[in-house]
């Protein structure tokens, strides 16, 4: 699924159009919500101005801090929560205008998995009643049908027919997750959103449900928006790699370009807090390590929304919000630092200061 950088720039201009185009998307929140004296609280800017597209068979995936927008991206896709603005083409069509209760057919295409399916599953109902409940309410199929096709569906994630009588809480946790992708595929979606899929299992469970998921998009041909905090189980994952920051992507483009040769300061300190396996490299590596906490979305700062912790931030930084700009060759970054950004007062970086960094 994934390929080199170089074929997917030159491979571009015969692409077909995206299955899934996001435009400029917008969420706010109430924090506050109202009170006596009338006041309506503060908006909190989860999702500011988002946008991106996949292509049939890609996985997208995106990263960033706690905080910073990523479930609620995945939330607007499905429409478990109305954008306040923004457009959402899926295989051409555009998501928002339909109703609410047509696009509850068209949520048969977009499935989404949860961290804890725990959470998604129903403690009271036996595994094969969960896995099968989207197919007796949308396909009305029989007690027969739907026991034979929750017997496919449970081998088609590595478990058995046996397993359809028991209940979640007689399940490991990565089978709890392996019922929980059953689910999803059972109305044969066509863009699976994995909101931190993985990250509630253990580190051999979590590999085993990756590997699973990988071998499923390639004979199912499923569309993934792969969504976790950890950057390596993101770059083990997708093809391309987008970097959320307080409710914008900073950084998007080819995952290996992404992981191996990242642009913008915030993706670099993501990297630099991953342990290499070698601990000779891990001792000489340089840590950058962030100053200061993801600064508060109902007040983020002026100028660019990374300014505060930015190691290299020079005045224009302060200023000027970076605009996320393409290259042309299918990769973004917003930062005024950045090489080909265009910026009314651009500022060499040496003369910035020096990131903060922990050596040996
Ligand atoms: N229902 C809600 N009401 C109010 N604020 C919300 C709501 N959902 C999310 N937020 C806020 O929106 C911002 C983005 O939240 P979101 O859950 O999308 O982040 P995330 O990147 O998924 O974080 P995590 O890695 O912790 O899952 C946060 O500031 C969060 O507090
Ligand atoms: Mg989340």
């Amino acid at each position: 699924m994934r390929q080199p950088a170089a074929a997917q720039a030159t491979s571009a201009a015969a692409e077909p159009a995206p299955l899934l185009e996001v435009e400029d998307l917008r969420k706010s929140f109430r924090r506050g919500g109202g009170s006596l004296l009338g006041r309506r609280g503060t908006a909190v800017r989860a999702v500011d101005g988002v946008s991106f597209t996949i292509r049939a068979g890609e996985t997208l995936g995106i990263v960033g801090e706690s905080g910073s927008g990523k479930s609620t991206t995945g939330r607007l896709l499905l429409r478990l929560l109305e954008p306040d603005s923004g457009r959402l083409r899926f295989d051409g069509q555009d998501l928002l205008i339909e109703s609410r209760s047509a696009f509850r057919h068209r949520r048969r295409d977009l499935q989404m998995i949860f961290q804890d399916p725990y959470a998604s599953l129903d403690p009271t109902k036996t595994i094969g009643a969960s896995v099968t409940e989207p197919l007796r309410i949308f396909e009305k199929t029989t007690r027969r049908e739907s026991e034979n096709r929750g017997s496919e569906l449970l081998s088609l994630v590595g478990l058995r027919p046996d397993h359809l009588g028991r209940y979640p809480s007689e399940m490991s946790g990565g089978q709890r997750q392996r019922v929980a992708i059953a689910r999803a595929l059972s109305l044969a979606p066509r863009l699976l959103v994995a909101d931190e899929a993985v990250s509630a299992l253990d580190v051999s469970t979590q590999s085993d449900v990756l590997n699973l998921m990988r071998r499923l998009q390639r004979e199912l041909d499923l569309t993934y928006l792969f969504i976790s905090h950890n950057l390596s189980v993101v770059r083990h994952m997708s093809d391309r790699i987008a970097v959320m920051y307080l409710g914008r992507i900073v950084e998007i483009g080819p995952a290996d370009q992404v992981y191996l040769q990242p642009r913008h300061p915030y993706t670099r300190a993501l990297l630099s807090a991953i342990p290499v396996p070698d601990p000779l490299i891990q001792r000489t590596r340089p840590r950058i390590v962030l100053t200061g906490d993801v600064p508060d979305p109902a007040h983020p700062p002026q100028g660019c929304n990374f300014v505060t912790r930015c190691p290299h931030a020079v005045p224009v930084c302060h200023e000027v919000d970076p605009v996320l700009e393409p290259d042309g060759g299918g990769y973004a970054v917003a930062c005024h630092l950045s090489e080909g950004q265009e910026t009314p007062d651009r500022t060499p970086r040496s003369s910035a200061a020096a990131p903060t960094q922990t050596g040996p």
